[in-house]
């Protein structure tokens, strides 16, 4: 008989605490997503808004805050004593070391003190994997379209593990262009969300930004000239109306802007994607980070992917940013395809730059 793990998940590479349990069959190469038990989660969202950005000590420290708390939860939620559990997966990287350190050391704590084994996990591998745990799960192989708020990569996936970089992003991330061009225009962190909101209500053909890299015959990514382009219409339309700053602008010109940032991006994203299901000949595309649940980029990629007989798959939107289920289900995933034994070797690392082609 397969025998049945029960691990638990702990996320805390940036802004987010998040903890899950999830039960998979250990080894057994089943195609069965791992069934996931229970999950929770802190955003520091709030705590960072009034920095403008994500405050790396002050992140770590509320880690430590609410990682047991949330552990505690979790197990109750899926009504599991903390003895039963086999396996306590971690966020290795990349993200904040010092975010990171935290995860690593409770869960290597946790292990030590049950003589349970660890696994640390790749944070885009959670990502990429997500979509497994959505009503519509995919099947291998599949274009993967990574677009979270530190990376933007285009990958070849087979299988757990069997990640091929077809591109990537040059120098910002999709979701950094949203948080930027967001912050230029006075919204609050992280504005992707924000801008995405506005720009339902503009015309995203209102101001011409620029699309780089969009005809480079390549699979890269560069959005770092949009802020640029960004701060420029926004001071061309403050002198033109006359008003002091960018706030003060009437709301519709505001909206303009923003649907035109999203459409810059957004159609990007998929050109770039449908580039490279052609290139690999694949018939299914998978979009995981936080950017996959803006409204404007899957209505795009379902209209493209329709065209081209294309199976498109995204995580349930509450997994879209980051989250513990997604470290379980990885972890899960991973030892149950025979990928990787979890260890008792306690004495753990983090890497805070850790490409997921070198997994
Ligand atoms: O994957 P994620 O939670 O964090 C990283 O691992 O980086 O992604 C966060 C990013 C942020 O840049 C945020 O602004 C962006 O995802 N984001 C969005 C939307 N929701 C989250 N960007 C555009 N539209 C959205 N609806
Ligand atoms: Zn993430």
């Amino acid at each position: 008989m397969v025998k049945k793990l029960l691990v638990l998940g702990i996320e805390s590479s940036c802004d987010e605490t998040g903890v899950a349990l999830v039960e998979c069959e250990a080894g057994s190469g089943s195609e069965q997503v791992p069934s996931l038990l229970a999950h929770a989660l802190f955003s520091q969202i709030e705590m960072h808004q009034a920095f403008g950005g994500v405050v790396p000590e002050l992140a770590s420290r509320d880690h430590i805050r609410r990682v047991i708390p949330l552990a505690k939860e979790v197990l109750a939620a899926a009504d599991r004593p903390r003895s039963d559990i086999d396996v306590v997966a971690f966020t290795r990287g990349p993200g904040l070391a010092g975010a990171l350190l935290v995860g690593a050391g409770v869960a290597c704590a946790l292990g030590a003190a049950l003589g349970k084994p660890v696994l640390g996990v790749h944070h885009l591998e959670g990502h990429l994997l997500s979509p497994f745990l959505s009503e519509d799960p995919p099947k291998f192989p599949f274009v993967a379209l990574l677009v979270s708020g530190g990376h933007t990569q285009l990958m070849r996936v087979d299988g757990v593990g069997r990640y091929v970089l077809l591109g990537e992003s040059i120098d910002d991330a999709a979701g950094e262009a949203f948080d930027k061009s967001a912050k230029l225009m006075g919204l609050a962190y992280p504005g992707g969300p924000l801008l995405a909101r506005m720009a339902e209500a503009g015309n995203p053909k209102a101001y011409a930004l620029p699309r780089p890299l969009l005809h480079s015959g390549n699979l890269d990514f560069s959005f770092a000239g949009l802020k640029t382009a960004v701060l420029v219409q926004s001071q061309k339309m403050v002198v033109s109306q006359g008003t002091d700053t960018f706030d003060a602008l009437p709301r519709s010109l505001q909206c303009d802007l923003a649907a035109s940032v999203q459409a810059a991006i957004v159609e990007v994203l998929v050109k770039k994607s449908m580039a490279a299901l052609k290139e690999t000949g694949l018939t299914r595309l998978v979009v995981a980070g936080g950017v996959g649940a803006n409204r404007q980029l899957r209505a795009q990629l379902n209209e493209a992917c329709s065209k081209r007989n294309v199976r498109v798959h995204y995580p349930e939107l509450h997994l879209c940013t980051d989250n513990g289920a997604m470290i379980a289900l990885a972890a899960g995933m991973r030892l149950q395809s025979g990928h990787q034994q979890a260890s008792a070797n306690y004495s753990f690392d983090v890497k805070p730059r850790w490409p997921l082609d070198t997994l």
